[in-house]
């Protein structure tokens, strides 16, 4: 099957037209919604269309199974998710679950039959709704507990266990999700780069090697909202000025960091009262740290936190630190790295190692099991925006060597 008779594209962007609400040009569809049950069911239908044994679990995760010659072999996991972070683009985590329904279809067409039986996933919540992402993927792992699920909340309040109940699933019952290591053999995500690598590179497909983790916490600084106008400079505790102080360490610390490669953000702030002629007299907010390398992020969180307690203590501003994401980064499996590369060979695609910045499920998954991952070029690099984009061609670039890989993996 070539791009031509593949309708991966218009898939894509049918899609694209399921929101839970619309921000701007992009695509906004949060976990546990009723748009992300619309998405889950349009989905589920393409998967039973192959024939697969499509099942959802506790939490949200959608399944499609291929059964294998041999069932009662461990089996080989695909997939990605299909909820999407805030006025985002239409190929983040998507491409790797229709793009794996693409493969399958490939496969079954040319008659072959896989050993080991072959699933695909739709992990639920990947993007950070509630302050951590991989919801879906960490109840599989058992890194989720019943208290997560009422701690975490998203932006306007609302925690993990109301949204699920809201679509009909039950917090209580989310040991059910977790999944049994010694079921599965490897698993195998297709995704975007979400970097500008592979296109400064004039190559198609990426070899992930690591995946970098995040070290992400909430801070939050109390000052006193007094009046703009009447209060002298040296009376103030402006918790805005000190956050100010606190974003700009962020990124010295994360640019200056030994490893070169780790990165931070402050991608959510709140603060009130919110008036133009108050002193903001508190502020929240998030604080993402990323590496591939431990020991450079560490250092780099270290030493944010001695900046933050500084700051804090020489503005006279309470403080409170609450971590709200503690991963370690992944190594991808070498045989599934090699299979990759071979199924790229094969295929006579050029292909290089890559690291991943952007964290995925496969990361989480790498607790319990081997993992590898595919890359495909993203235009600009661009990603978690609207013009987030990938090439027709190269979006078949990645569906066949995914289809190559999973032949390798599941014989
Ligand atoms: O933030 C991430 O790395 C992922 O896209 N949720
Ligand atoms: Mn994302
Ligand atoms: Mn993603």
């Amino acid at each position: 099957m070539t791009a031509v008779d593949s309708d991966l594209h218009d898939r894509i962007e049918q899609l694209a037209q399921i929101q839970s609400e619309v921000l701007g040009t992009g695509v906004t569809r949060e976990v546990y919604t009723p748009a992300y049950s619309e998405a889950t069911e349009l989905v589920a239908g393409w998967m039973r269309e192959l024939d697969l044994q499509t099942r959802i679990d506790a939490v949200g995760n959608l399944y499609g199974r291929w059964q294998g010659e041999q069932p009662e072999l461990p089996l080989v996991l695909t997939g990605s998710h299909f909820d999407t972070t805030l006025d985002a683009g239409r190929f983040d985590g998507v491409l790797g679950v229709l793009g794996a329904i693409d493969a399958l279809r490939r496969l079954k067409a040319e008659g072959f039959r896989p050993r080991r039986s072959i699933e695909i996933v739709g992990f639920a919540g990947e993007e950070p709704r509630f302050g951590a992402g991989c919801i879906g993927s960490r109840a599989m792992v058992g890194a989720l507990s019943r208290d997560d699920l009422d701690r975490m909340r998203d932006r306007r309040g609302v925690s993990v266990a109301e949204a699920m109940r809201g679509v009909g699933l039950d917090p209580d019952r989310l040991g059910d999700a977790l999944l049994n290591a010694e079921d599965i053999h490897m698993l195998v995500e297709l995704h975007i780069e979400q970097g500008a690598v592979l296109e400064a590179d004039g190559l198609p497909i990426g070899v992930v090697e690591h995946i970098a983790a995040p070290h992400d916490f909430r801070v939050t600084l109390t000052g006193e909202p007094r009046h703009a106008g009447s209060t002298p400079m040296a009376m103030r505790r402006d918790a805005l000025a000190g956050a100010a102080e606190i974003v700009l360490a962020v990124e010295r610390l994360s640019r200056d960091s030994l490893s070169g490669t780790t990165v931070g953000t402050v991608g959510i702030l709140n603060l009130t009262p919110g008036a133009v002629n108050v002193i903001p007299g508190e502020v929240t907010m998030d604080i993402d740290i990323r590496d591939s390398d431990l020991a450079a992020r560490a250092q780099v969180t270290d030493a944010l936190l001695e900046t933050v307690a500084e700051v804090s203590q020489r503005r006279g501003l309470a403080l409170n630190v609450t971590t709200t994401t503690l991963d370690v980064p992944a190594a991808c499996d070498p045989r599934i790295v090699a299979a990759v590369r071979a199924a790229a060979v094969e295929l006579e695609l050029p292909s290089r190692g890559i690291v991943s910045g952007a964290y995925h499920d496969s990361m989480v998954l790498g607790a319990i099991v081997p993992i590898g991952m595919i890359f495909v070029p993203s235009v600009a690099g661009l990603s978690h925006h609207p013009d987030e984009y990938t090439a027709p061609e190269d979006l078949e670039h990645g569906v066949a060597v995914l289809a190559g890989t999973l032949k390798r993996l599941a014989a």
